[in-house]
């Protein structure tokens, strides 16, 4: 059965442009409850990590240094098969390839600056999760 929680990013491009406060509107609108919230800003160290699986790819460079460029705002989020409706929201990728309506489409501005993460799966949604908050402060 599919878990009730994915794990979000709201990344630099769109907290920089100011669309943070529709994102949250649009993830609520969708019947997402958050669960945890913080707002930082990753070191260098911090996203290699984070992206660690993706270390082999040719854009890990570029992906470290843009999650690096400005804030993000991390959240965990609560709903029915939260991974699977949480990526239907926020659309493929690349936001030129995002369906109408989802948050990519309206808010991305390139496959690299994509505007949100969404968990891939229910174990990622958990270690993602982890990487930013305690038990604690989730449970
Ligand atoms: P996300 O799915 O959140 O996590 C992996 C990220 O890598 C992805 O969002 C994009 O931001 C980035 N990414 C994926 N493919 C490419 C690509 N071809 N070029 C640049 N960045 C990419």
């Amino acid at each position: 059965m599919a878990g009730n929680v994915t794990f979000t990013m709201i990344k630099p491009d769109a907290t920089a442009a100011g669309h943070t406060g529709k994102i949250i509107d649009k993830i609520l609108e969708a019947g997402f409850t958050i669960k945890a919230m913080k707002w930082t800003r990753l070191s260098k160290e911090e996203a290699g990590k984070f992206y660690e699986v993706h270390k082999e790819r040719p854009f890990y460079g570029e992906l470290v240094d843009y999650m690096t460029s400005g804030p993000i705002l991390a959240a965990i989020l609560v709903k029915d098969n939260a991974v699977e409706d949480f990526r239907n929201l926020i659309g493929a990728t690349d936001p030129q390839k995002a369906a109408e309506g989802t948050i990519r489409r309206m808010f991305a501005t390139s496959i690299a600056a994509n505007a949100v993460h969404g968990s891939d799966s229910d174990e990622n949604a958990l270690i993602e999760g982890a990487f930013y908050f305690t038990t604690r402060e989730h449970a």
